[in-house]
């Protein structure tokens, strides 16, 4: 970073973005922000044409992650990442000129048995432990805050931290956010091959300082160096997880929060109420299962009975992108200069800003967050030499 800094202090600093979804929009923005020319290159013809449309927009950091020992590390950045978001939220707002429901309402986490009793209860305790809001309610106070719960609901949580959007427009404010800030929107691009060397050359003849690779569960594009020897990024294979989900009507007595079982999440936006999600792991394709979706409907009518009638809007499946450790992949990657932001999984909307964040603060400023260590993305890479400077100076040289 230093080399391009000293070499190219008249012009800002050129960074192309491969994938226009939530975490490649965001990186955009908060570069853009900084000063920094960017180009998003997306190979569907208009945004929204991947998984963060198809997204239940749930920024759900406690509910998520509170009980997951495993993965502290993650659980600390979705934190962060919540925190973030509603500065963002206005942010893309107040530049893309509408509203992205972001709302804080918080979400109820509700048991229909003895043995979800227990879950609902260790939950409580390891979002006590972490210091992460929570309230207890009886199955009358869960009657309070959403009339329509049937006799099923024993008892609940209210995590009030947590948040939701709506992901269709958040798409829609960050293209036109993006637009007015003078980011270039490349549709219909399907990145296939780069050459690395002083500069980064596209397949359109652009040239950039930096790459960052956002693109989801699809393949990433490949490196060649400026004579066509092949370039390893030493980055995993995305692991796709298919998810189903259904939309309904918004009827009278639906529910107003976002509500979750062990099995079935309900998301209502103003326009309709989302309920998910099949987790099928390993699985890419687009079909809609009906009856995988009917379960999905009727887990949902058994805590929230008006659900069984409501008219079906829409049914489908998105692929999440996820990594052998399931964590994702934010750092630069083994090719000095190409910078990853990957495998965000079930919580791409929700790990949007701070992903942003550490992507920009290692771009602009050579800076690895401590935050973001953990997500290293060479950390599945035996295959040849790490380098261990983060800076990517070498490709200046
Ligand atoms: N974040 C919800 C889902 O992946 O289904």
């Amino acid at each position: 970073m230093a080399a391009h800094n000293s070499t190219r202090k008249a012009t800002p600093l050129r960074v192309a973005v491969v994938g226009a979804g939530i975490i490649g929009l965001s990186i955009a923005l908060e570069l853009r922000t900084r000063g920094v020319e960017v180009a998003v290159y997306d190979r569907g013809l208009e945004l929204g044409a991947g998984v963060t449309i198809r997204a239940a927009g749930m920024l759900g950091a406690a509910f998520e992650w509170a009980a997951e020992d495993e993965q502290r590390s993650l659980a600390a950045l979705a934190r962060h990442s919540g925190m973030l978001w509603p500065d963002l939220a206005a942010r893309v707002e107040r530049l893309g000129g509408g509203s992205v429901e972001f709302s804080r309402e918080g979400a109820l986490v509700v048991a229909r048995t003895a043995a979800e009793t227990e879950w609902l209860e260790s939950l409580a305790a390891a979002c006590q432990a972490r210091g992460l809001p929570v309230s207890r309610l009886t199955a009358a106070q869960l009657t309070r805050l959403e009339p329509g719960f049937t006799g099923q609901a024993r008892g609940g949580l209210l995590l009030p931290d947590d948040q939701q959007v709506d992901p269709a427009l958040v798409l829609q404010r960050f293209g036109a956010a993006l637009s007015r800030s003078g980011v270039a929107l490349k549709f219909g691009r399907h990145v296939e091959r780069i050459v690395g060397g002083q500069q980064f050359l596209m397949p359109d003849g652009e040239r950039f300082d930096r790459v960052v690779l956002a693109t989801g569960a699809h393949t990433v594009p490949g490196f060649v160096g400026p004579r066509g020897a092949p370039l390893q990024s030493g980055l995993p294979e995305p692991i796709p997880v298919k998810g189903q989900m259904l939309a309904l009507a918004t009827v009278s007595g639906g529910p107003r929060h976002v509500i979750h079982t062990r099995d079935v999440y309900i998301a209502p936006k103003s326009r309709w109420t989302l309920i998910g999600a099949t987790v099928e792991r390993g699985r890419a394709d687009a079909a809609v299962d009906r009856d995988a979706i009917a379960r999905l409907r009727a887990k949902a009518a058994e805590l929230v009975g008006v659900l069984a009638d409501a008219p079906e809007v829409s049914a489908w499946a998105g692929v999440r992108p996820t990594t052998p450790d399931d964590a994702p992949l934010i750092g630069e990657t083994a090719i000095p200069g190409v910078v990853a932001a990957l495998g965000h999984y079930r919580n791409g909307v929700l790990l949007a800003p701070a992903t942003a964040e550490i992507i920009a603060d290692q771009i602009i400023d050579g800076k690895v967050s401590p935050m973001a260590v953990a997500f290293d993305p060479r950390r599945f890479d035996n295959g040849g030499e790490v380098p261990h400077s983060p800076s990517g100076a070498g490709l200046d040289s």
